[in-house]
């Protein structure tokens, strides 16, 4: 029923799109559904990159026997043990009784753990080799790309770096699973809201891997979502520096949580500022309608931040605080930060807004602006000064 798909004579592809899953971990939206990527090389001996989600697993199955039929599996490589890709691994055990289980000495025992299966496993370290016949694996531990297990696995004949989590994408597969049968402009924005949400705490683990890469000649990066990279490998690679470093584009994310309007009035009032000072990236959220996770990749692409939000239980309205302390747990870095805050009786938005950006070392522009009951002429031409500030700093920016 399936024509194999391939990435070169005997490596193929055998991965699986879900259009169902409405957030992927429980938490972040999938407008464009995912793909769960599993790579098989089918040579003397027969090797499985990753599973895919148990969901999904009887259309797997059938994927694999598609191009290796009657032939046992030999080898399961497990790069990532987070259930997205491990989680079909108990049925391929039951499949292929003898298959080997390959993973480093942090795999194991989650294997153990997740599966209660100890036996018939092969610990592999850094560096190590893993003859198929043709083809020979090389194994790169990526520890906290995004789980401290997490390895790639590179295919030394065809050039093949198995990435893991690494280089992937929200945003199930349509038709296309190479970049270069797709818009990869359109395929950026996924790439982004995926990296900045899943990945982008670990900044630092992914430029590691990226320095332990360097020299490695790459062709093809089979990631465990999103489509297989092989025509725009520097463009990618570009990316991952930009984002994995913090660095930001001249623009400004405005996110702002408003009951009544007035905070939202305060916000669009720095827009404006904005535009006339010529800044021309200006994307404005209100928290409460749009979800975090596209907010947060905005974030990551911008070098100005502008957080606005009304004194709500003696806090931030929840869906700020929400936004904040996602933000704080990922650990955004190097942000020029605005703040804005409304109350009626008692003022606590700025209060806590400040200690965020203090926390993260942002560096906050101006004076944040605080305002009381509706918005009036000294707090307005505060929020226009902060606007023009911004630029300012934005104009300095991008100068470094
Ligand atoms: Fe796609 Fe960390 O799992």
């Amino acid at each position: 029923m399936y024509q194999p798909i391939h990435l070169s004579d005997h490596i193929y592809y055998v991965g699986v799109n879900d259009r169902r899953t409405q957030l992927f971990e429980n938490l972040w939206p999938l407008p464009l559904g995912i793909a769960y990527n599993s790579y098989l090389i089918n040579d003397h001996k027969v090797a499985l990159i990753d599973t895919v989600e148990i969901g999904q697993v009887e259309k797997f199955l059938q994927k694999i026997k598609a191009v290796v039929g009657d032939r046992p599996l030999d080898y399961l490589v497990i790069n990532h043990m987070e259930p997205d890709h491990a989680g079909s691994l108990r049925i391929i055990r039951q499949m292929y009784p003898k298959v080997q289980i390959v993973g480093n000495k942090k795999t194991l025992p989650m294997i153990e753990g997740f599966f209660g299966i100890s036996d018939n496993l092969m610990e592999i370290k850094e560096g190590d080799m893993l003859d198929l016949g043709r083809h020979k694996l090389r194994f790169y531990m990526a520890p906290m790309v995004h789980w401290p297990e997490t390895m790639m696995t590179y295919e030394e004949q065809e050039k093949v770096l198995f990435s893991a989590d690494a280089f992937g994408s929200f945003g199930a597969l349509d038709g296309a699973v190479f970049d270069d049968e797709m818009d990869f402009h359109g395929l950026r924005d996924e790439m982004r809201r995926y990296y900045s949400n899943i990945v982008g705490k670990y900044g630092s683990p992914v430029q590691k891997a990226m320095q332990k890469l360097k020299d490695v000649e790459i062709k093809m990066i089979a990631a465990t979502h999103g489509p297989v990279i092989r025509g725009h490998i520097p463009e990618v690679m570009e990316l991952y520096r930009h984002w994995s470093t913090f660095q930001g584009e001249k623009g400004v994310v405005i996110a702002y949580a408003s009951m009544y309007g007035h905070t939202g009035e305060m916000a669009e009032t720095v827009a404006r500022s904005l535009a006339e000072q010529g800044i021309k990236q200006i994307k404005m959220y209100d928290v409460s309608r749009t979800h975090a996770s596209f907010i947060i990749s905005d974030i990551f692409k911008y070098k100005g931040l502008v957080l606005a939000s009304p004194t709500y239980n003696n806090g931030l309205h929840p869906n700020m605080e929400a936004l904040v302390s996602i933000l704080q747990g990922i650990g955004i870095k190097n942000r020029e930060l605005g703040i804005l805050g409304s109350f009626t009786w008692a003022g606590a938005a700025v209060k806590r807004l400040n200690e965020f950006a203090e926390v993260l070392k942002l560096n906050v522009i101006a004076q944040p602006v605080e305002e009381k009951h509706a918005l009036k002429k000294q707090q307005y031409e505060a929020c226009r000064a902060l606007g023009v500030e911004m630029a300012e700093r934005l104009k300095e920016t991008e100068k470094d």
